[in-house]
């Protein structure tokens, strides 16, 4: 399967949302991802309902919801409501994980669970086969802009031998100082999805930057 792209709004330009929400419609990006922020579970706090209802209304591409937030599973169906087709659930969020996966299908979203850079990858072998999609969190969770953790290729390679192994279908997410200089070899060690938030919208030409990320490999 061809990598997907994801572009991550929280480093776009909020007072022209719009623009940036054009710029991805017309561009190679597979998916938009937001980052939703409670200021609990992570030291930030980003946007929420009324923000995303607007971003649902002009976005011609599937919204993925990544969610940093306790509880979630308060919002589940609020977050399908107004557009997502994927939630993401941090694993360090979640008392009761498989419920929380489960609520998100019943919602009619894809079920996403993000992990923590600390957080090894064999805390998800059982709950493989239920999940569409795993997030590696290649920063801490909470800001743009940060440094790439290089861990995190040993850690995608071995989700990529876990899902092989278990004969599972969920994409592999990275999120967190993705750029065009590190994308191949992130795809090269198993990624599926690349998120990309400061290396596209700081860019001098972000549609550029996004099919540059589109076309490696
Ligand atoms: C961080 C968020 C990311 C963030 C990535 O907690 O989950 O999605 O926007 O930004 P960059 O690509 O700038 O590291
Ligand atoms: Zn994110």
């Amino acid at each position: 399967m061809p990598h997907l792209i994801a572009p991550s709004l929280l480093s776009a330009n909020f007072l022209n949302l719009g623009d940036d929400i054009e710029m991805i419609n017309r561009s190679e990006a597979d998916w938009i991802h937001l980052d939703i922020m409670d200021g609990v579970f992570v030291p930030n706090i980003s946007f929420g309902f009324p923000v995303i209802e607007q971003i649902a209304l002009k976005a011609r591409k599937p919204l993925d919801v990544h969610l940093m937030i306790i509880d979630p599973d308060r919002y589940i169906d609020r977050f399908r409501e107004y557009g997502a087709a994927i939630i993401s659930v941090h694993y360090e969020t979640c008392h009761h994980l498989h419920r929380t996966t489960e609520a998100i299908k019943k919602s009619g979203a894809k079920a996403g669970v993000v992990l923590n850079p600390h957080t090894p990858v064999t805390m998800l072998n059982d709950i493989l086969q239920d999940v569409d999609l795993v997030l590696i969190m290649s920063v801490n969770p909470g800001f743009g802009g940060q440094k790439f953790i290089v861990q995190s290729y040993d850690k995608i390679k071995k989700l990529r031998e876990l899902r092989d192994q278990n004969n599972a279908s969920f994409l592999i997410e990275v999120d967190g100082g993705v750029d065009v200089s590190n994308g191949l070899k992130l795809i090269k060690s198993g990624v599926d999805v690349l998120v990309a938030g400061n290396a596209i919208f700081h860019s001098p030409d972000p549609a550029d930057t996004i099919h540059r990320m589109k076309i490696l490999g």
